[in-house]
């Protein structure tokens, strides 16, 4: 997608450096962090410079390449698992990040050149990614009407993949394809990716949208002011459970009682075949922190963290929900609509 007249990808790599766009700035700066080791590329995911399933699965994939770059011959594999192993353990919710470790590791493994291998698989990963996003934006627009209102949740927009999005592709093909749109945005606290992220892309495609606060939005359906929900996905178990960012099954449950189609937009790389049910699947627990203190810009124009809590006061952060298969009217996938 475009930045400032320029396409941009989210994460990418050249030679032995892994770029990825520095998403804790942003909505208030702009700018690429260089990874130059497999090491630094983990505290990134770890930290969140990089974020949403698809990107993750994309960065985790260059950084088991760089692992194979910076093996060294004498104990090259036992290197090189070590590496695969600390890049798993930098978050365990998203299925993109193991299905990428995997594929890198495997393909190499079967190959004469391990390390050609690592690279050309990694590149295929995120190629895949940003192709399959397209599609599911492709797939997606033919449910959306003119006139809708979208209520979308976090952030599954182009910054969370290598390129397009999931829940917000099919909202850029409606757009572009001249269709009426306005979507809803939740804030999605504490890391307020909706209201930093999906508000900042939708900002720079011109797509009419406002941020609701995080409890607003079984109001709004009450109203009648939704008219579809679609929300991503960070891992899909076998019978169709979906974890997504906390928050997602509140709104599913609220889309049911109102009549509301609910959507998940995933590529198939998200299914985890090997969870039987939404209940198999770890959930991440984040710092307190992130509960209790806000980023934000002062009026002078500086990036800020404030308490936004009673001082003295604890904080629990799961980061992500399950939201049982029932409450879900499809899934949007690269290959078609799941119904049902
Ligand atoms: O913790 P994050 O920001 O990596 O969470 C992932 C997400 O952005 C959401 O859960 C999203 O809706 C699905 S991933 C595209």
């Amino acid at each position: 997608m475009k930045v400032n007249g320029k396409n941009h990808r989210t994460v990418w790599m050249e030679g032995s450096s892994v770029f990825l766009i520095e998403q804790n700035l942003l909505p208030f700066k702009f700018e690429i962090f260089e990874s130059k080791s497999y090491k630094q590329t983990c505290e990134a995911i770890k930290n969140m410079l990089v974020r949403g399933a698809g990107a993750i699965g994309s960065a985790a994939g260059f950084a088991m390449t760089q692992a194979f770059l910076e093996a060294p011959e004498k104990g090259f594999w036992e290197s090189v698992e070590k590496a695969k192993k600390e890049i798993e353990a930098t978050r365990p919710t998203a299925q993109n990040l193991f299905y990428a470790t995997e594929r890198v590791f495997l393909k190499a493994k079967i190959s004469n050149d391990p390390v050609e291998s690592a690279i050309h698989t990694a590149q295929s990963i995120a190629d895949k990614d940003a192709e399959d996003s397209r599609k599911i934006g492709e797939h997606g627009n033919n449910l959306i009407e003119s006139g809708f209102r979208i209520l979308t949740h976090c952030n599954a927009g182009w910054l969370a993949f290598t390129d397009f999005g999931t829940a917000l592709s099919p909202i850029y093909m409606a757009h572009k394809s001249k269709k009426n749109i306005f979507v809803y945005v939740d804030e999605t606290r504490p890391r307020s990716q909706g209201a930093r992220l999906t508000a900042w892309e939708l900002k720079n495609e011109g797509i009419p949208h406002a941020v609701i606060p995080d409890n607003a939005a079984a109001h709004l359906m009450q109203q009648g002011k939704i008219d579809m929900v679609i929300v991503g996905a960070d891992r899909i178990a076998a019978n169709g459970d979906v974890a997504n960012k906390i928050g997602t099954l509140e709104k599913a449950i609220c889309a049911k009682e109102f009549g509301i189609p609910f959507y998940v937009a995933a590529p198939t790389s998200t299914f985890d075949p090997v969870c039987k049910t939404g209940k198999e699947i770890p959930i991440e627990e984040r710092n307190p922190e992130e509960v209790l203190y806000q980023t934000g810009l002062t009026e002078d124009g500086k990036v800020e963290r404030v308490l936004v809590c009673s001082p003295g006061s604890d904080a629990f952060n799961p980061a992500f929900d399950v939201t049982p298969a029932k409450f879900i009217t499809g899934i949007i996938t690269e290959k078609g609509i799941i119904s049902s």
